[in-house]
């Protein structure tokens, strides 16, 4: 008996089952468990080279980078340290609101490390570039990004990430830690959401 198509492509269910409640069938699947993992485990590749011989300091995102972080950091064959930061977000519109607000910085020092700053998506870039000025201020070596997407063609900040797994031109995307109003956050998979269906989630 064949099962219906509901926009799932591939999962390792091993590794990943997927969640029962998947999913409303007009959401599509942009990249599947394992095309995340092999391009984490490229991006983790890279980043061990680079920066061969350094100790790497990485600060994760919140709360939209959490799934690619841990990810990345169990690939990345360097001595780290690891802190968090908490930028504000869109609330629950996806449309940003212009300014950024550091509701919770980094609590350990970073002055002569290599930081490298790890989220999930790169859109407008003001997020970023503000939080990277605000990091240089407190004399790190270096300061990089690392995002899973970037979104370049809505860009409105003079910034790109320094490494991206996914380059994407348009489209709201959710799962991997990205959220639509607070869903979707952990489902292993990329998935694209229709416009149509953003607006009555609460
Ligand atoms: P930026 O300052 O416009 O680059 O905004 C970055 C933040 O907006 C990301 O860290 C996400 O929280 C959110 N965002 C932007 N595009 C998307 C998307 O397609 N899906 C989910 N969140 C997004
Ligand atoms: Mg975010």
């Amino acid at each position: 008996m064949s099962m219906p198509f509901i926009g799932i492509k591939q999962v390792n269910t091993t590794l990943t089952p997927l969640p029962r409640y998947v999913i409303d069938p007009t959401m599509k699947v942009l990249y599947t468990a394992l095309e995340i993992a092999e391009k984490v485990n490229e991006l983790a590749d890279k980043i061990s080279s680079e920066y061969q011989g350094h100790e790497l300091f990485i600060v994760g995102i919140l709360k939209g980078g959490f799934m690619f972080m841990s990810d990345l950091v169990r690939r990345i064959n360097l001595p780290m340290r690891i802190d968090f930061a908490r930028l504000s977000s869109y609330g629950n519109a996806d449309r940003p609101l212009g300014e950024v607000t550091i509701v919770d910085d980094i609590h350990e020092a970073v002055a002569g490390k290599h930081v490298l700053i790890v989220d999930d998506i790169m859109d407008t870039g003001h997020s970023l570039l503000a939080f990277k000025n605000h990091l240089m201020e407190k004399g790190p070596v270096s300061v990089k990004i690392c995002t899973m997407i970037d979104k370049s063609e809505r860009r409105e900040a003079s910034i790109s990430p320094d490494y991206y797994g996914f380059h994407i031109t348009d489209g709201f995307v959710v799962g991997y830690g990205l959220d639509y109003a607070e869903n979707y956050r952990s489902l292993p998979q990329l998935y694209l959401l229709d416009p149509e269906d953003r607006r009555d989630i609460s």
